[in-house]
């Protein structure tokens, strides 16, 4: 199975993917873990990122693409895979429309996860996340340890306020257009209700794939 998850920061898709990837017992590929690594090992990849991810600008879409393709193409990805903030503008939808037509395979669907406003700030100024495996937190201190890994927790610099506001700003401009754009090639967007727990949440996922999942 083939899913994009696509909704504004914030809405889970980091955490849903990570039960769903782990459900269908495919990778998830979240562009915005393979990024910050890049990032934390210094490589040209991350030197030329990240200033546009500390503002919470996209990064140009050719980087985007040359992952999405590596990714796609690679042994593990063969029975499916997770899709995780992968697609935040219609030319990488195009792209990995390209990208599945040349390897011959389809996308299920597109789960689009919708949270208001205020609990997205909410979310992103209480997280801390992973600095090793990236798992995310909500209200741990930066400097507690990892329940997953032992790694240290630490608070992203696009969550700072004013990287959330123009990250907000920049979904609403480039990423809001993709929805319309899946809508009008097939059909494959399913609404998710992305408010409550994140088990509920999950419940909701599972029930717009139409798959069972042992609990966590
Ligand atoms: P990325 O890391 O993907 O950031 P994002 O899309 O802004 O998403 P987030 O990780 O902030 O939120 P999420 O929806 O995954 O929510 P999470 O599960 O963490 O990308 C970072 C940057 O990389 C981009 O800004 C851009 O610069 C660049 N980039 C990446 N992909 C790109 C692309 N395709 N094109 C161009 N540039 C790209 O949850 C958030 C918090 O809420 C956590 O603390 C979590 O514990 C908590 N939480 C989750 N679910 C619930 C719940 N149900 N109830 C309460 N709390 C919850």
């Amino acid at each position: 199975m083939i899913v994009v998850l696509l909704g504004p920061p914030g809405a889970g898709k980091g955490t849903q993917g990570e039960r769903l990837a782990d459900c269908l017992r495919v990778p998830k590929l979240a562009t915005g873990d393979v990024l910050r690594e890049a990032v934390r090992l210094g490589t040209p990849l991350g030197l030329a990122a990240k200033a546009a991810m500390d503002r919470g600008d996209l990064v140009p879409d050719d980087v985007i693409l040359g992952i999405m393709k590596h990714a796609l193409g690679a042994p593990s990805a063969r029975r499916g895979v997770v899709l995780d903030g992968v697609v935040r503008t219609v030319p990488q939808a195009e792209g990995l429309a390209r990208v599945l037509r040349e390897l011959g395979r389809t996308l299920d669907a597109v789960l689009l996860f919708e949270v208001n406003a205020d609990e997205l700030v909410a979310r992103l100024s209480g997280r801390t996340v992973c600095s090793t495996c990236q798992t995310p937190y909500t209200g741990r201190e930066p400097g507690s340890r990892c329940d997953k890994c032992g790694g240290t927790l630490v608070r992203r610099k696009d969550d700072e306020p004013d990287a959330v506001r123009n990250r907000l700003t920049v979904y609403d401009r480039q990423t809001a257009p993709v929805v319309a754009w899946y809508r009008a090639q097939n059909g494959v967007v399913r609404h998710v209700d992305a408010m409550g727990s994140v088990d509920d949440v999950f419940a909701r996922v599972a029930r717009a794939l139409d798959v069972t999942c042992d609990p966590a």
